[in-house]
């Protein structure tokens, strides 16, 4: 049997008691988003006033690292202006739990494209154009398998 992932603590720790699980059944935007590699899916519900992230919220269906990555992500968010939350990349997320096994950045990757999609469905809800692109994560969901 393969030895475990060196997972750091905290990954440990968000993936076995993850903050903010659950939906907001008035979300401003949900995202959902899938890894076609590993089949992993994430969701995330925002609330939003004032251009402000007020309330976030997540279900993920997917390995530890999706896990940990979605709760981390909604820690960071929460708070935030739209603009803020917007400069949050996947490898910022995998910093602020301290580090990833570079098998499972494409995990993280999940995370940030769950919240970029909640953010565009706020956009599209109101009937406008969101100010900003889908982002490319050309290299970090190739040839990755779920471990
Ligand atoms: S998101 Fe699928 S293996 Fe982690």
């Amino acid at each position: 049997m393969a030895d475990p992932l060196p997972y750091s603590e905290k990954v440990m720790d968000h993936f076995t008691n993850p903050r903010n699980v659950g939906e907001i059944i008035d979300a401003s935007g949900v995202g959902k988003v899938g890894n076609p590699v590993c089949g992993d899916v994430m969701k995330m519900y925002l609330k939003i006033e004032d251009d402000r992230i007020i309330d976030v919220k997540f279900k993920t269906f997917g390995c530890g690292a999706a896990v940990a990555t979605s709760s981390m992500v909604t820690e960071m968010v929460k708070g935030k202006t739209i603009q803020e939350a917007l400069t949050i990349t996947n490898r910022a997320v995998a910093e602020a739990l301290g580090g990833l096994p570079p098998k499972k950045m494409h995990c993280s990757v999940l995370a940030e494209e769950a919240l970029r999609s909640a953010l565009k469905d706020y956009y599209q809800k109101q009937g406008k154009e969101p100010p900003f692109k889908d982002k490319e994560h050309p290299h970090e969901h190739e040839g990755e398998t779920c471990l």
